[in-house]
């Protein structure tokens, strides 16, 4: 386990945005609320939320602020054979134990994103939401088929990241539309969050409702560039009052599309487009 500990202690600025939206509340958050109101209170919002906007937004030449966390692949966990990963117990009844055998104090920051982590993989999915906690790539290969088709082909987008200097001048910038946005368009699509855990886990998720994912050329003010990936959620009407996008963007539910970018550490797998006939 040597190996794994080394990349699990080096773990640091972890907050997911797929925490964020599924506790989907903001403390002094009115039911609604004012727009106006809303953007007032953005400079008490945590940066790390700064990650949404509409479709109007994308078009070029557009300012967005956005937050992107810093990963390092080379120190991130590596997935686990499925064999070694299904070996180990992964659920928050068995935490003290997990602790123990990785060898970390209960009071530690690395139990507490193992707690998180375990919470968030045994929440149950929402209404038209299918997800999974993958341990292992084969885990993770396995829900795309069950979800996107056995028959498909799949390919992954991801965020990528390239700092003028390093470490980065800021993790929240503002950022230019280079380029126009390209649709990616698919049928279905699935996107999985890394999570912090000794071991490589993602949770992958896939909704019923309506999105389309783009990529889209940022240039940061900084001078960083940011080749990103994001999603649209088309129908946000059964959306909670008090997701932190509506507060971020100072919107209501369903009064438009909510888009967000990922970080580069988060996967979004699509299904490969097959052509038919000759090309
Ligand atoms: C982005 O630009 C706006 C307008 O110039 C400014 O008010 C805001 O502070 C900037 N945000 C960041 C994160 O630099």
């Amino acid at each position: 386990m040597g190996k794994i500990i080394l990349g699990f202690s080096l773990w640091s600025f972890t907050l997911h945005l797929f925490l964020i939206m599924l506790k989907a509340d903001f403390p002094g958050n009115k039911q609604g609320g004012e727009g106006k109101y809303m953007k007032k209170v953005h400079p008490h919002i945590d940066p790390s939320v700064l990650v949404f906007f509409t479709p109007s937004d994308l078009k070029v030449g557009k300012i967005i602020p956005v937050f992107f966390p810093t990963t390092n692949a080379k120190k991130s966990p590596h997935f686990l054979p499925k064999q070694e990963a299904d070996s180990i117990p992964f659920s928050l009844a068995k935490l003290p134990s997990l602790l123990e055998f990785f060898s970390f104090p209960r009071d530690s920051p690395q139990a507490k994103a193992m707690e998180e982590t375990l919470q968030g993989c045994e929440t149950d999915p929402i209404k038209g939401e299918i997800k999974l906690c993958a341990t292992s790539l084969e885990s993770m290969l396995d829900f795309l088929r069950v979800v996107l088709g056995h028959e498909a082909r799949f390919r992954a987008l991801a965020t990528t990241v390239q700092y003028l200097r390093k470490p980065a001048s800021s993790l929240l910038q503002n950022y230019t539309i280079l380029d126009e946005p390209k649709e990616m368009v698919a049928t279905k699509m699935v996107a999985c969050h890394n999570m912090p855990y000794p071991y490589a886990v993602f949770y992958c998720h896939y909704h019923e409702s309506e999105s389309k994912v783009y990529r889209v050329l940022l240039g940061g003010e900084y001078g960083d560039r940011v080749d990103a990936v994001a999603v649209c959620h088309m129908d946000t009407s059964l959306w909670s009052h008090s997701h932190v996008s509506f507060l971020v963007l100072g919107i209501k539910p369903g009064s438009s599309a909510v888009c967000h970018f990922f970080p580069a550490d988060n996967l979004v797998w699509l299904p490969v487009q097959e052509f038919r006939g000759e090309m």
